[in-house]
Parts: C-alpha cells; structure tokens; sequence
C-alpha cells in the first residue's frame, strides 16, 4: 500500500510517501530559524509558511520516492493536536488529493504517531512488533510529556501527563533565560557536553510522586530566579554549560526514573522512547545504562523520526488501514486539541 502522509501541526511542513512499512521519502522543511527571531513559534506565520512550502514539500517527497500521484493507494494527514491555522494547511490539502484521487483518507492524533515511531526503524531497528509488546513509552516533545502503557499495536492508555510545562518546553525556556536561541533544547543538549551536571542543584519535580503525571514549571521557575540572583553567571561560557548541564540533568531524572517506574509497575519488559526531546543525548544515554541495568529492552525512535516529521503519520495511518480502521469522511474537520486517549 502507497500512502503520501502530511505533517503541519506545529513548524514543520512535511510529505512523505511510505508503501508496506518502508519510509520512501520523508522531506521535512523546518520554520525554526523563521520563528527564532521571535523566541517561539507564531501560529499565523506558521501557517503562511506551510501555505508557501506545502506544494514544494509534496512535490519533492513524491518524487524522491519515486512515486506518481496516480499511484497512490491513501492520503493521511496530522488532524490534531496542534495550532488550528497549521492543522488546517495539510490536512485539508491532504484531503483534497483524496478526493481528486478518489481514495482513501486517513486523519492521524499526532502523538499516536510519535508513540509508534520507535516501531518504525528504532535502535536497534525493529523486525518484529511483537517483541515490543507490551511496552511502557514515554513521548516528550514540545508541547507534552506523557507516559503511555502500549498493550499491544494500536491499543494504548496514557498513564500520565504533564500537569502544567512539557519536558521540551522546559529546555526551551531556560534556555532562552540563558539567551539561546529557539529552539533551545538542540543548543542545551550542545552545551552541556561540556558541563558538570552537579554543579548546579535544581528541583526534579514530582520525582518521589507515586503517580505518573510530570510537572516541569516548578523547575522553570527555580532556574528563572537562580538566573536573577546570579547574573554574572551568564558571562562565563564554562558556567552557561554547567548551568545547561544541571538544568538537563534534573529533566533527564525526572524522564528516566518516572519511565523505568511506570515500566515496573505495570509489569513490561520493553520501553520505547518518542517526541523531539527524544533526540537529547544525555536522555538517550541514560535510558540506555537504566534499561540495560534493570534488564529492560529499550528501542528509542530513530533521531530523524523523534521530531515533526510526516513519515510516522504514514506508517501508523497505514497499520490502521491494515487494522481495517474506519475510514473518515473527506470532509472531516481538524481537531487541535485532539487527546491520545
Ligand atoms: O516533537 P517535536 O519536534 O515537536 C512537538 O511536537 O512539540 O519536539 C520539539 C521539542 C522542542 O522543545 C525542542 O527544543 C526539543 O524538542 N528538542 C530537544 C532536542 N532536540 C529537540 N530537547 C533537548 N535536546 C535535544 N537534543
Ligand atoms: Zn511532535
């Protein structure tokens, strides 16, 4: 099955042709210099610039796949959760293909396409579904942080979520405190390489609750006022990377005690990782050591897949078509505050 998928949910425009669970293309064209000038992402210039990149980005992604219009089997689309004008550029462009085409389309929750985005080609690459089943998976990107029991494929239940800021909105924040530039998580992840991880003590939010929720403002604030009563820490590059490494450190804490407690409590053998923060190496490492330690098969999304990108919407709209999903109606809305449930 050949499925040209869509992705405009937040900053990034992106088409990609998947057929029988391979990624053909996957062209993606970030905003993030666009809406750097600003220090976040503007929800009408977003959607302008979808509007100018959308047709360039199709256009591109069939033909790197190699793939003719005519030849495509289904159309899937981001319908939510993200900002409305974005939603609107690629789903109903996407929609209007499935018409033209006459075939059919597939409207996909975007965090349940980074929730199965370490299915798609993980560390190490995925032959076999089944052996990530059940699993506990935690997505963390932007918008979110939430830990999910996957039963088995398409079958999930959120155990958890932030109550207030996500993990990725934390980076971008005290990042942009520190004066970097947004997003902020690439540069935090950058710098702190070189930093001491302890050399600044921060909180680590709901760690010792028993609960699976995550709350990330409360460390925001305390780097906010730790900034404030040391300015001059700023003029040191060496401080600005242990500044960087300890917020890091207190968020990567937080991600991999609460994922590995989730995981054994609810019995599981397998963690998946997913979402843009994904790509944090510190993140990465210790997931790693942890699951390694306690005996936990980990399989985090490949770097390329952890941000917005159209290919995990069309490998998941195409396992639901393959689970005889019902099809949506060509007129079907988008909905920006789509839950996973
Ligand atoms: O999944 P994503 O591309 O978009 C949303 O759905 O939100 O995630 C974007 C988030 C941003 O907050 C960005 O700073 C963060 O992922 N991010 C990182 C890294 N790369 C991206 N955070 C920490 N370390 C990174 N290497
Ligand atoms: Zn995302």
């Amino acid at each position: 099955m050949t499925i040209l998928a869509i992705e405009t949910s937040c900053d990034e425009t992106s088409a990609a042709v998947v057929c029988d669970g391979k990624i053909l293309s996957n062209t993606v064209s970030s905003q993030t210099k666009l809406h750097a000038e600003y220090g976040g992402v503007v929800p009408e210039l977003a959607a302008r610039e979808h509007l100018r990149n959308l047709i360039p980005v199709v256009k591109s992604a069939l033909c790197e796949a190699g793939i003719l219009v005519g030849q495509l089997d289904a159309v899937a689309a981001t319908q939510g959760p993200g900002l409305p004008n974005a939603l609107l550029v690629g789903f109903k462009a996407a929609q209007a293909v499935a018409f033209a085409l006459n075939k059919p389309f597939m409207g996909i929750n975007h965090h349940e396409a980074h929730l199965y985005s370490p299915w798609i080609s993980g560390e190490p690459p995925v032959a076999d579904f089944s052996k990530l089943q059940p699993n506990i998976s935690l997505i963390v990107s932007g918008g979110h942080t939430m830990l999910v029991l996957v039963k088995s494929e398409l079958n999930h239940r959120v155990l958890g979520t932030t109550i207030d800021d996500a993990a990725g909105e934390c980076f971008d924040k005290t990042g942009k405190m520190m004066g970097l530039n947004y997003p902020a998580g690439p540069e935090i992840d950058r710098l702190a390489e070189q930093g001491n991880p302890e050399a600044f003590d921060f909180p680590r939010p709901l760690l010792n609750d028993a609960g699976d929720d995550f709350s990330f403002s409360g460390l925001k604030t305390s780097v906010r006022y730790f900034i404030r009563d040391n300015p001059a820490l700023l003029d040191d590059a060496q401080n600005i990377c242990n500044l960087c490494a300890s917020v890091q450190a207190a968020i990567v804490e937080v991600l991999v005690k609460k994922t590995i407690r989730a995981a054994k409590r609810n019995g599981v053998r397998c963690v998946t990782a997913s979402g843009g923060v994904t790509c944090n190496r510190a993140l990465r490492r210790e997931l790693a050591q942890v699951c390694e330690r306690e005996c936990f098969i980990l399989h985090l999304a490949g770097k390329s897949l952890c941000t917005d990108n159209a290919a995990m919407i069309g490998i998941l709209a195409e396992r639901k078509l393959l689970a005889n999903a019902p099809l949506m109606p060509q007129d079907e809305e988008i909905k920006p505050g789509l839950a996973l449930a």
